[in-house]
């Protein structure tokens, strides 16, 4: 694997463990688009450009120049010079003149991996190829990367803009990477939905046109997601060619699928250009945040795989991503706003007897709010609810043998706080226009840095004030209003981006001040899920959905790019708050296993029979947490297709180990067993089978359940790997809906 520039065709060779990227320079200038696909390893490969064929060739024929820019697959394509598909880049000069043409310069080979400045992206040994290609009329240089790691099949891009005119230029879009290729028989895969129901994937028929997902709320948002895979339309889990994209970035996206006239596909992403725009100054650099591209031909799951492991080796930087994290119990829907330190206390004095490891405390605590519209930005503490203050409670909660955690929301700011009356204008704001409240708060203007200073000194003055190992940073509304008091008029363009760069200015700086924190992102549950935040959180809460059985939806379409050690996920009380299900509370602790598990409830007041499930439940959690965080997870079967079950599997790296979660979330009437068709396993090896929470079930057994007896009869058999992959593991049928097995398979030595 590496890359090579062949001289002679004019060809870059990238080339990864399983696939190959070609790239060629057609007529002299022009920088094509050959081949993404597994490996080829034939650096004659150039004619797929299909240059031979066209009589339109500029160098040949001028006249028809426009048929030419139209139909060739441009690695970069750019606005207003005869490519009417999508374009990558659209740039104004200073008399308001549109259009832009890239001619090849130069390359270089660089043996390492380039960050990029003020954003998150992969790095590691790796090596990265960048061309720059230059538009000479107005004197804007763009140099195009493509990094690879040595490990990964994973393809990393991204586009910086130099200005090397005398004028300013004015940038109106700059999307960061683009795939042109034919129109095989693909479908479009996308992850969609709305708050409480993150990340629901949805498959679709790529007709002609432009189809995809966006967002322009300011953050990666509930509704759509920044991912985009074209696949092949029988390809499932294990089969078919996939093409995916994801973009490291947490603030607006486009991400888009176009079948031409000519029956070419182009796939982009990058910044969504409405209401976008950067000026840049003559010398001036303007870099666009990474995607990640990724080509399975092994289904979907193949193209998990190269996410996961790309993200756990080359984005994720925290101390905590290879160790077990504190088993916390959070107090948002053990008390909302409701709660003092008496109670927070009892909480911790319960938890502690369970084997819970953290307690946090939620919303809530500071200023005067006891209600979600007030406060955000006073972060003071709130005396009359911490008596005593923050410290004497992080030393009690301490003194009760557990490690303490932190909310905050430190982008915003409510109309009824003293920051408000005291700084009006760091609000965002439209002048002369009443402000869109939403959650009954505004958006802090974090374009400006005194703004970003206040917003970081807020939350490391609590941290330096008390033992604190955790904080759950929160985001609870969509960016609207989007005007800065600070920015003059050229420059509004850049408030969305310049808010981006705002919050990993501060998350960044708050890791420097405070290596060993434990970082969650979150946003109103999980609308700020994405590969960015990662960067600095090993963990982010997936939903403020917890229903396991909405959760199962939820956590599939999240694992099908990020690792389940990334998705934050807790046991809650019943009936479900957002859903009003009940369901069994060994099921809720099942389906928060595949995360990165904790409680949230009033473990004083939850029932004993569920209190007593929690021991055994955390002994779980540390006998599998290793294998559930770093082994290769594997669908098995989805409740959105079967209507029926759900099923999961985690493989240790070597392949010695699995753990296979099952949840019948329906009972099917006259029906005794299923098969579950495992995968990841050596086929030559044998597995002895241990069946979890074996109490449960000997206790229905007792009670005359067959179903409870023939499970427990699975217990301690002896398996190939070729067995329960081709001829599957039979699972019976069990009493009730929602009700869920762990099966562990460690391989006989
Ligand atoms: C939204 C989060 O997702 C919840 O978990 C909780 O922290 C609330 N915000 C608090 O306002």
């Amino acid at each position: 694997m590496g890359i090579w520039f062949h001289k002679e065709e004019q060809l870059f060779q990238i080339i990864t463990p399983n696939t190959e990227y070609c790239i060629q320079i057609a007529d002299q200038r022009y920088v094509g688009h050959v081949y993404y696909g597994k490996r080829l390893e034939d650096p004659r490969c150039g004619y797929l450009l299909r240059t031979g064929e066209q009589p339109f060739t500029p160098s040949v024929n001028q006249r028809e120049k426009g048929m030419f820019m139209d139909n060739f697959p441009f690695e970069y394509p750019t606005y207003g010079v005869g490519d009417y598909r999508e374009s990558c880049l659209n740039v104004r000069t200073k008399k308001g003149y549109r259009g832009c043409e890239l001619a090849y310069e130069d390359y270089r080979i660089l043996e390492n991996k380039p960050g990029l400045p003020g954003l998150p992206a992969t790095f590691g040994k790796g090596q990265t190829l960048e061309i720059r290609c230059k538009d000479s009329v107005i004197g804007l240089a763009v140099i195009l990367r493509y990094s690879i790691f040595d490990d990964s099949d994973a393809i990393i891009r991204s586009v910086s803009l130099e200005n090397e005119s005398q004028q300013p230029l004015y940038v109106e879009k700059v999307l960061s990477a683009c795939l042109d290729m034919d129109a095989e028989e693909f479908e479009l895969l996308t992850l969609n939905g709305s708050w409480a129901r993150e990340r629901c994937m949805e498959r679709s028929p790529l007709s002609y046109g432009k189809h995809g997902v966006s967002s322009v709320r300011g953050e990666s948002s509930h509704q759509e997601h920044p991912f985009l895979a074209v696949m092949e339309r029988r390809g499932d889990q294990d089969r078919g060619q996939v093409y995916a994209m994801n973009f490291v970035y947490s603030g607006n996206f486009l991400a888009q699928a176009e079948k031409s006239q000519f029956n070419s596909l182009r796939m982009v992403m990058g910044i969504h250009p409405e209401g976008f725009e950067w000026v840049l100054e003559p010398g001036g650099c303007f870099t666009a945040p990474e995607i990640v591209c990724v080509y399975s031909n092994q289904g979907l799951g193949g193209m998990s795989h190269i996410f996961h492991d790309l993200y756990r080796n080359h984005l994720i930087r925290s101390p905590y991503l290879h160790t077990k994290r504190p088993v916390l119990i959070n107090n948002w829907e053990a008390t909302y706003f409701d709660f003092d330190s008496d109670k927070l206390l009892s909480i911790a004095k319960e938890a502690k007897k369970s084997g819970i490891e953290m307690l946090v405390m939620d919303d809530g605590w500071f200023g005067h709010r006891n209600h979600d519209d007030s406060s955000l930005g006073d972060w003071q503490v709130n005396e009359e609810k911490l008596k005593g203050g923050l410290k004497s409670l992080v030393d009690n909660v301490r003194a009760e043998g557990l490690l303490f955690g932190i909310w905050f929301e430190p982008e915003m700011i409510s109309p009824d706080s003293k920051l408000y009356n005291d700084h009006p204008d760091w609000a965002f704001q439209l002048p002369g226009r009443e402000g869109t409240l939403s959650r009954a708060q505004y958006v802090l203007d974090l374009s400006r840095q005194e703004v970003v200073d206040y917003a970081y000194e807020s939350v490391a003055s609590i941290l330096r004030s008390a033992d604190i190992s955790y904080v759950k940073w929160d985001m609870n509304r969509q960016l609207s209003d989007v005007g800065s008091l600070y920015l003059d008029s050229t420059r509004q363009g850049e408030c969305f981006h310049r808010y981006v760069l705002g919050v990993y200015q501060l998350q960044e700086r708050l890791l420097q001040e405070f290596p060993d924190l434990l970082l969650e992102n979150c946003s109103g549950g999980g609308a700020r899920f994405d590969p960015g935040m990662l960067y600095y959180s090993p963990q982010i809460w997936c939903s403020d959905d917890m229903d396991p059985v909405e959760r199962l939806t939820i956590q599939e379409g999240t694992a099908l790019i990020y690792p389940l050690g990334t998705i934050g996920a807790h046991v809650c009380d019943c009936p479900n708050h957002t859903t009003g299900r009940t369901t069994p509370f060994a099921t809720r602790g099942h389906v928060a296993l595949a995360g990165t598990f904790g409680y949230e409830l009033d473990i004083t007041r939850i029932s004993k029979e569920d209190r007593e499930q929690i021991p055994g439940q955390i002994q779980l959690y540390h006998k599998y947490q290793p294998l559930i965080r770093e082994g290769d997870y594997y669908r098995i079967g989805s409740w959105r297709e079967t209507n029926r079950y759900d099923c999961w599997q985690v493989v240790s790296k070597d392949q010695k180990e699995a753990l296979i979660t099952y949840v019948q979330v329906l009972a099917e009437p006259n029906y005794h067993s299923r098969k579950l068709y495992l995968k990841g396993l050596n086929p030559q090896a044998e597995y002895r089978l241990e069946i979890e929470d074996k109490d449960a079930l000997e206790k229905k057994s007792a009670q005359g359940k067959g179903y409870a007896a023939c499970l427990l009869q699975l217990d301690g058999q002896v398996y190939s790997g070729r067995l329960l992959m081709q001829g599957g593991l039979l699972v019976q049928r069990m009493d009730g809906d929602f009700q869920s097995l762990l099966f562990h398979l460690v391989q006989n030595s």
